[in-house]
């Protein structure tokens, strides 16, 4: 279940304000229904948790029990979409905090991402890491053409080649990418890559519940079926629910605020194992939303550490920002704080408690500062974070941010804003027939 607390508005939002965006939501949600509106091709996210390929997903279940049996390590090799999606719902699984040799114990690949930074070190550190380890590749892009996961893909292919030969490199590498485009995928097909498909109707941001996060996911040992269940039984609450649902009722709140000038939407959790999914949730709305000079920027906080350092810009800097918290009733492993005979760090007042207590305490205490200091905030509180629940988030935010971006009058689906550094990119490293760019560009630098 995924629980909307409201409370920290109150001082912020008089219930007209919501009760007059109802009109816009409807609107939003009938286009994300039913198509209609800008960008109306990449709304295959919206059906996918049913109407997924069946025989492509058991297809991914093979392969992945085939990395694990094959390799100590799986290399993701992505940008954006085509990567983030993975690595927020791996690490909010747990596996992150594992000890390696727990997960010897239980065949698991430990993950890896490259191809998501242009760091050379950080490539070198990588393969002398990889050094005799045993590994798998899935390379991921939907266009097949983007210059970082494509540079990476070259550096592990020779690699990889030149550690297993030829044929058993091409037996170990995995291609997630358009179903006929691209040089992905025609490289794909000449070397006799296993291969999987990005639909044409779902954008890089969305497609974490297609092969693109799926045979990762699958491969680092959770449960997919249950995942894409629990985005399925999301959307058909939704569904029910209608405009009164909290995925849809998070889209009203975001924007009324908006309106009122809080320009900045921070995602705050206290559980670690939530850091990287708030880098999925900034790429999801930030890529999303950031349109024709406009949007809510998307930024996020891991408490308690941050409540040391942006803890003082949330609670008395520029009154810009609202807060949203993710909150999970469960933790995945709990601990309680033991007596102390002798107390003299005196702390004893606190034994017996659980650390999840204490988190909760925490967590309502900071809620409660914020907004005294002028910030309004919203606690998002999911039931645990098992694969059915973090199939319930994807679904969750998905929408809100469809709906959220259509009540703002932006295409929530395209990203041209990412092209103009890759325009400029390309013409400075001398790429054929951009050279009049190129010229311009360097009179600036
Ligand atoms: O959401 C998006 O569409 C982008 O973030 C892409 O996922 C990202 O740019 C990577 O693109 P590609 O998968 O084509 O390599």
């Amino acid at each position: 279940m995924l629980d909307l607390d409201v409370k920290h508005l109150q001082n912020f939002l008089v219930p007209h304000e919501l009760e007059y965006l109802q009109g816009q939501a409807q609107a939003a949600w009938d286009l994300i229904k039913n198509g209609g509106g800008p960008g109306q091709d990449f709304l295959g996210w919206f059906d996918l948790p049913i109407n997924y390929d069946r025989e492509e997903f058991d297809w991914i279940l093979e392969c992945a029990s085939k990395i694990r049996e094959e390799s100590e390590v799986l290399i993701v090799a992505g940008i954006g979409g085509s990567y983030l999606g993975a690595k927020a719902f791996i690490e909010a699984r747990g596996p992150l905090m594992e000890t390696v040799d727990s997960r010897k114990a239980q065949h698991l690949p430990e993950i890896l991402y490259l191809g998501n930074n242009l760091s050379p070190a950080y490539y070198l550190d990588v393969m002398d890491y990889l050094g005799d380890r045993d590994f798998s590749l899935n390379i991921v892009s939907k266009s097949g053409g983007t210059l970082e996961s494509a540079l990476a893909f070259r550096l592990l292919r020779q690699f990889m080649e030149a550690k297993y030969g030829e044929k058993e490199a091409a037996n170990r590498i995995y291609a997630t990418t358009d179903k006929s485009k691209g040089k992905l995928k025609t490289l794909a097909s000449e070397k006799g890559y296993e291969s999987f498909v990005i639909p044409d109707n779902i954008g890089g941001r969305y497609s974490v519940l297609t092969a693109v996060g799926l045979l990762p996911m699958a491969a680092a040992g959770l449960d997919i079926g249950r995942m894409m269940q629990g985005a399925q039984d999301y959307k058909l609450q939704l569904e029910k629910e209608d405009i009164e649902g909290a995925a849809i009722r998070y889209a009203m709140i975001r924007n009324a605020l908006y309106r009122k000038g809080y320009r900045i939407e921070v995602l705050a959790s206290f559980d670690q194992e939530l850091k990287s999914f708030s880098e999925w949730w900034k790429q999801l709305f930030g890529e999303s939303e950031g349109k024709d000079q406009r949007g809510i920027y998307p930024a996020s906080v891991s408490y308690s550490t941050d409540l040391h350092s942006l803890g003082q810009f949330l609670q008395d800097g520029s009154r810009i920002l609202f807060e949203t918290f993710l909150s999970v009733a469960e933790p995945r492993r709990d601990l309680e704080i033991p007596q102390d005979p002798e107390d003299k760090d005196q702390l004893n007042y606190l034994a017996g408690k659980k650390f999840s207590e204490i988190q909760n305490i925490a967590l309502e205490a900071t809620a409660l500062a914020h907004a005294d200091g002028g910030v309004p905030n919203l606690k998002l509180t999911l039931d645990r974070l098992d694969e059915e629940n973090l199939g319930m988030l994807i679904f969750f935010f998905e929408a809100a941010c469809g709906v959220s971006g259509y009540m703002n009058a932006i295409n929530p689906f395209d990203q041209e804003g990412v092209e103009a550094y890759k325009k400029n990119m390309f013409a400075l490293m001398g790429k054929p027939g951009m050279e009049d760019l190129a010229q311009q560009l360097k009179g600036r630098i």
